[in-house]
């Protein structure tokens, strides 16, 4: 087909079915682009996983290997954080199945994840399985308190808590990024505090530019510096303090490698 009769076509569908021009803008060149116009001269930054693990073995528990679940190596990272940075206070955007929760709360004092709740789900049009399947791993964990609530709209000052670490994981589009993260600032412990953000990359690899576009756009810009992807996760991380890092090379070879061995655990 010629690029003029394809143009036409295009247009045709996008005057019939509007909502096709989010694949247009949506387009990963394009987000990319929007980035990279928004903070000219940013060079991305990653850490390696490894480098955080040096000899320690991880233990990853529970992992139900199911549709839309963080990877092993984002659990392996919120517990290595954990433990490394002595975290005593942990919050979380987005409980889920609670695996992320039920993962780093045997290293943490205190383990609060938050969600939409079951009946703004339903509302939402949402399949009750998914909703039933909130909270299976943390809901009987007896340091993991549940709160419900909207995070763009809920007060998280009725908490009377501060944190050192907040994993945000909840809706991922540019702006709730950058509205929930612009949010978590102000519920950091102290300067020390760590931030972790989920699907900053849409695999191990690549960059994710709608949600970073959210992410660069609400941490003032002294924090630039120490926003960092992870390698071998799909997290990016705020640590504020010089960490080993180095810029991101594509297709790069592999450089070592992680052994996991799987072991069935019933959960009734
Ligand atoms: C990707 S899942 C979280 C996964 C979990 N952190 C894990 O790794 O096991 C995202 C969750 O965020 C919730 N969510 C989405 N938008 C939200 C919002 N505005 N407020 C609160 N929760 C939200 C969804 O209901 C969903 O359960």
């Amino acid at each position: 087909m010629s690029k003029f009769r394809k143009f036409f076509k295009a247009l045709k569908l996008i005057i019939r079915k509007p909502y096709l021009l989010n694949n247009v803008l949506n387009d990963e060149s394009v987000l990319k682009e929007d980035f990279q116009g928004a903070f000219p001269g940013l060079a991305l930054k990653q850490i390696r996983l490894l480098d955080l693990m040096k000899s320690e073995e991880v233990i990853v528990s529970p992992y139900a290997f199911l549709s839309g679940s963080s990877l092993a190596t984002d659990f392996a990272l919120l517990q290595l954080l954990c433990r490394q940075y002595q975290v005593k206070d942990y919050l979380e955007i987005g409980t889920w199945r609670g695996e992320s929760a039920a993962n780093v709360a045997p290293y943490v004092d205190s383990v609060y994840t938050f969600n939409l709740g079951d009946d703004q789900l339903l509302e939402l049009g949402l399949e009750k399985n998914y909703v039933d399947s909130h909270r299976f791993f943390s809901k009987k964990v007896e340091n993991i308190h549940h709160v419900f609530g909207d995070s763009q709209t809920y007060n998280f000052a009725q908490l009377n808590k501060t944190f050192d670490l907040i994993f945000i994981d909840g809706d991922h589009s540019t702006d709730a990024v950058y509205r929930d993260t612009k949010k978590m600032l102000s519920y950091l412990k102290s300067d020390k505090s760590i931030l972790v953000w989920h699907d900053a990359k849409k695999d191990t690899e690549y960059p994710r530019f709608d949600v970073l576009t959210g992410i660069y756009r609400a941490l003032p810009k002294e924090m630039h510096a120490h926003v960092y992807l992870v390698e071998n996760s799909l997290c990016a991380v705020y640590l504020p303090f010089d960490v080993a890092s180095e810029s991101i090379e594509l297709n790069r070879l592999p450089r070592g490698s992680f052994e996991l061995a799987l072991k069935y655990k019933s959960v009734n």
